[in-house]
């Protein structure tokens, strides 16, 4: 029997909910799955309508990591030549905004995956954790690098050191997911937080996303003024001038991402 699509996509309004549809193996990423993902949010970013993008897997697992059926026979030779780090870029590039939305397991690749997008919310009782030193590995697509920024050097170490995952409560209480809500309500916030920044205009929302995310590996200085020039640019916007004027007229702004 021919395996279902490894990712299903669906758009509401002008958000885009992707998830990973693997339940099977609690949604591992194999390479079809990744290419999907890559194919999936490559075509997102030029949709003018999609304004938000949702990541999500289902209530048992976002994702419980890189497919160890696909790797147990590979040599290190085999693992370079996948290439998969252009996977995911096609999705660290996406200029909209990405929530991940976590409910179960999200473990090596799957925590890797969660910490491409730009905001995670998690369950209370999500298990985020980078495992692969049990496996005889390593996190091999930002477990060691995303995470210590997101958290710092010693909780990166006793996660990627022990492989001993956490709760979304203590992810969110180290500063590793954006929110912690009870796990039958991560859907419906990562959602009101999509349709939230979607109604926001476009060119100030990608602005923010874009000097976050070059900020983050530059100096201060180079950061600052990369903030400046991109808060200077948005002067030239329509959305800005309307944003202004409706405050100070009270009324409600008409954002044309223009
Ligand atoms: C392949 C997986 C899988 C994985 C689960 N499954 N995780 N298959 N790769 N990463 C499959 C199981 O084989 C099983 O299928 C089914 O999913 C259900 O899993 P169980 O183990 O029976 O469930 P449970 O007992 O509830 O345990 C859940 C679990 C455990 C704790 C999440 O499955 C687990 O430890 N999985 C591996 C997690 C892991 O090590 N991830 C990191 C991978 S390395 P069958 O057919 O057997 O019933 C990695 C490197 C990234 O991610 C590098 C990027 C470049």
């Amino acid at each position: 029997m021919a395996e279902q699509r490894p990712i299903v996509t669906e758009k509401q309004s002008d958000v885009a909910i992707v998830r990973i549809t693997r339940p099977e193996v609690l949604n591992a990423l194999n390479l079809a799955t990744r290419k999907a993902l890559a194919a999936t949010f490559t075509e997102l970013q030029d949709d003018p309508e999609v304004r938000c993008i949702v990541l999500t897997g289902d209530e048992k697992a976002f994702a419980a990591g890189a497919d160890l059926k696909e790797m147990v026979d590979a040599d290190a030779v085999e693992i370079a030549k996948r290439r998969t780090e252009r996977y995911w870029q096609a999705i660290a590039r996406t200029p909209q905004p990405v929530i991940a939305a976590v409910q179960g397991y999200a473990l090596g690749g799957g925590l890797e995956l969660a910490m491409i997008c730009d905001i995670i919310v998690a369950g209370e009782n999500a298990q985020l954790g980078q495992p692969e030193v049990r496996v005889g590995i390593m996190p091999g697509a930002g477990g060691t690098q995303r995470l210590t920024r997101a958290v710092g050097k010693f909780h990166a170490m006793r996660l990627c050191l022990t492989g001993r995952p956490i709760s979304g409560r203590e992810a969110y209480e180290i500063g590793l997911v954006s929110l912690v809500v009870p796990d039958d309500e991560v859907m419906a916030t990562a959602l009101k937080l999509a349709s939230d920044i979607a109604r926001l205009p476009p060119l100030a929302v990608t602005s923010i996303k874009e000097a976050i995310l070059q900020g983050e590996n530059a100096s201060l200085d180079a950061g600052l003024a990369l903030e400046r020039k991109a808060f200077q640019l948005l002067f030239a916007s329509e959305d800005r001038r309307e944003g202004m004027n409706a405050f100070i007229e009270k009324r409600k702004p008409q954002f044309k991402g223009k």
